[in-house]
């Protein structure tokens, strides 16, 4: 395998098992002898994470739904000329834990954001560079939030209703279901094993169609 690395990105709501899943995949495809870098957004880079403590921090003053969008991107940015671009020229396999779905989603469902202006954004910082492959890891908001409860202090986002993010999931599905190719929606109610079986096979699946490329 040979030329360019393939930009994989994990996407769902809260709980729902993308750390766990990009953890698995990576091994994964290290098996196969693809390089392969882990990273996730917001962050990535020392100056991304930065940024990401600004965002996820709970603060009192109420943050304005147009910093956030941009402190979204100003990260994204930043992690996508400085890390996920060069390696991916450099023929690494970039595996990220959310992307620009998630300002889709959460930006634009959650905080009511239009996707006009997001795909502004998307275009400015990204020109048409989207991700190869996108497995969003759907379930039912209550299960996934049951799940990250237990990982301990919530988040500025993790502290928002369940109506914040049932309009998440939505917007998640709804691209999902728009880009076909490019999206594999796996159930995440399933036992964990089941769902890294389907994650393994589909990455098995983009393995040998880059092999043949
Ligand atoms: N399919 C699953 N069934 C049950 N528990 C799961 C499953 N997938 C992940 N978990 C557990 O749920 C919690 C949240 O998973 P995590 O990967 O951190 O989710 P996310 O990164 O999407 O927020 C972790 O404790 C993880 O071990
Ligand atoms: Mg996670």
């Amino acid at each position: 395998m040979s030329g360019r690395g393939r930009f994989i990105t994990f996407e769902g709501t809260e709980g729902v098992g993308k750390s766990t899943q990009l953890q698995q995949a990576a091994a994964t495809l290290r098996s196969a002898g693809i390089v392969v870098v882990v990273t996730r957004e917001p962050g990535g880079t020392p100056m991304a994470e930065a940024i990401r403590e600004l965002l996820l921090a709970p603060r009192a003053e109420a943050v304005n739904e147009t910093t956030e969008l941009l402190l979204m991107f100003a990260a994204r940015a930043q992690h996508l000329h400085t890390l996920i671009l060069p390696a991916l020229a450099a023929g690494q396999w970039v595996l990220c834990d959310r992307f620009t779905d998630a300002t889709f989603a959460y930006q634009g469902g959650g905080r009511g954001v239009s996707t006009d202006r997001i795909e502004q954004l998307e275009t400015l910082v990204q020109g048409d560079m989207r991700p190869d492959h996108v497995i969003l890891l759907d379930a039912p908001v209550e299960v996934g939030m049951a799940r990250a409860r237990k990982r301990g202090e919530l988040d500025r986002f993790e502290q928002e209703a369940i109506a914040f993010f049932e309009r998440i999931r939505a917007v998640y599905l709804d691209r999902a279901s728009k880009s076909p190719a490019q999206y594999r929606v796996i159930n995440a109610v399933q036992p964990l094993d089941s769902v890294t079986e389907q994650v393994t096979l589909l990455l098995r699946e983009i393995i040998s169609e880059a092999m043949t490329d």
